[in-house]
Parts: C-alpha cells; structure tokens; sequence
C-alpha cells in the first residue's frame, strides 16, 4: 500500500494501571493548569475498543482518503477496503459536517461474527487487521468490519466545544459511536464507571482492552498540549 503522511499525527496513550495512576494523572492536569484540588475536571470515558485505528479524511462531505495508523506520522492507503465497511459513511451532507476532516476510530470484528472466522485467524483484532490489508477489496467485503468513531485529527470549520458534543454530532453524520461513552467528573468516579464496565466486559459483543480518559474541553485540551508521543489531556 502507498505510504501517506498524516496531517496531523496519531498519537499513543499513556497508561495508568490503578486508581493511584489515575489521580496522579489528575493531579498532573491541575498542577499544569494552576488549579487547586478540588477544581472539578471533567472527563469523557470512551470504552477502548481492541482493533485496528483508522483515519478517514473527508473533503466537502465525501470519504475521501483513508489511512491506516502506520508509525503514527504515516499511514498505509486503505481506501478501497475501508469503503467495503457499511459503518463507514461515503457521502455526509449535514450543513455542520465541516469542509475538511479527518475522522478518527476503530475497525473491528465483533465476537459473535469471529466465530466463523476462527479457523483462519488468531483472535478478532488479527481478523481485522489481516482483512484491511487484502490486496483484492472483493476480500475485505466478504469480512464483516464494523467502524466506531471517537476522534478527529485535522479539521477545518468544525465549531464544536467538547468531545461529549462531537460524539453526538457523529452519531447525527452518521457513524456509529461507543454506547459505553459517558460524561464523568472526579476520580472516584471515574473508578466507579471502570467497575461497572469491567462486570459487563464479558457481555460486550467486541474486545475491550482499557478505557480512554478524555478532557471533556477542548480549550482544555489544547491548553495541556502534548508530550513526545501522547497527549496530556488524556
Ligand atoms: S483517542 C490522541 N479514543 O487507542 C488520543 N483512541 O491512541 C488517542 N483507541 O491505537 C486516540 N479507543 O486505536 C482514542 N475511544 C478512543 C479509543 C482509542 C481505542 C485506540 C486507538 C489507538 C490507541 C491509542
């Protein structure tokens, strides 16, 4: 596949591995940001899907360009197969859908479709990843890929002020979006959130391998920055 810079870089994650990594995580962001202890932060907690990111430029509404991660600064051209997943919108004509944008989120194989596939691969997220990068998109189409959105990397005219708003307008554009998605403030909560999703974890129809903690606000956000490889801000 054509290798494509990415417009904006898809970056990594930092880890936090108990409830001690979470509040030092918070505690980072009100130091950085001047704020006392109990200045209230507010979190977007988005289930972290195991698959394989994408990143789906749009121009004037139509998909345009699709990427595959890659090292994150460029990606492979999967465009022919990523417009074989019936989640993916070709054509988006909502006044708000901005001029320019690159959608960001995971393709995947959901459980219950991986049962039919388990002779062939390893485990789903291997099924996905080996269907993306078929030579013949007639393969990829036999395959049934499922596309969650969560992010954007670069955009030009979007005028929206917090990732609980942009989820919702994705769902308006048209993708799916993470039914698990939840607006949530304190670390305690965040603690309590992570409970509840770990007892229903078996019950989810696709793997799950953590949960992505997001400043809810964007000027927030922008204000954080980033780090070498993550984002400060989530
Ligand atoms: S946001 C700059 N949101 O996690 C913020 N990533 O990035 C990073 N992932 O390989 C992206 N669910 O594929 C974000 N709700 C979610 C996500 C998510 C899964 C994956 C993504 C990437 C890895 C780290």
């Amino acid at each position: 596949f054509k290798k494509v810079a990415h417009k904006v870089p898809m970056l990594s994650l930092a880890n936090a591995f108990s409830e001690e990594d979470l509040k030092n995580f918070e505690k980072k962001i009100l130091n950085y940001l001047d704020k006392d202890s109990n200045f209230p932060i507010e979190y977007s907690a988005e289930p972290k899907i195991d698959g394989i990111s994408a990143s789906l430029n749009y121009k004037k509404g139509k998909f345009f360009k699709g990427l595959s991660r890659g090292d994150g600064k460029e990606g492979e051209d999967i465009t022919m197969n990523l417009k074989t997943i019936n989640d993916i919108p070709k054509t988006i004509l909502k006044k708000d859908f901005p001029d320019e944008i690159d959608i960001r989120g995971e393709v995947f194989i959901q459980n219950t479709d991986f049962q039919k596939l388990k002779e062939k691969f390893a485990n789903p997220r291997n099924a996905a990843s080996g269907s993306l990068r078929q030579k013949n998109p007639e393969d990829t189409k036999k395959i049934p890929l499922k596309f969650i959105a969560y992010t954007f990397g670069f955009e030009k005219g979007m005028k929206l002020d917090f990732q609980n708003e942009f989820l919702k307008k994705l769902k308006e554009w048209g993708f799916k979006t993470n039914p698990l998605n939840k607006v949530i403030t304190g670390t305690k909560n965040l603690m309590a959130n992570y409970f509840e999703i770990e007892k229903k974890r078996d019950q989810l129809d696709f793997d799950i391998d953590g949960i992505v903690y997001k400043i809810n606000d964007f000027k927030i956000q922008r204000r954080l920055g980033n780090v070498a490889n993550a984002p400060r801000w989530a």
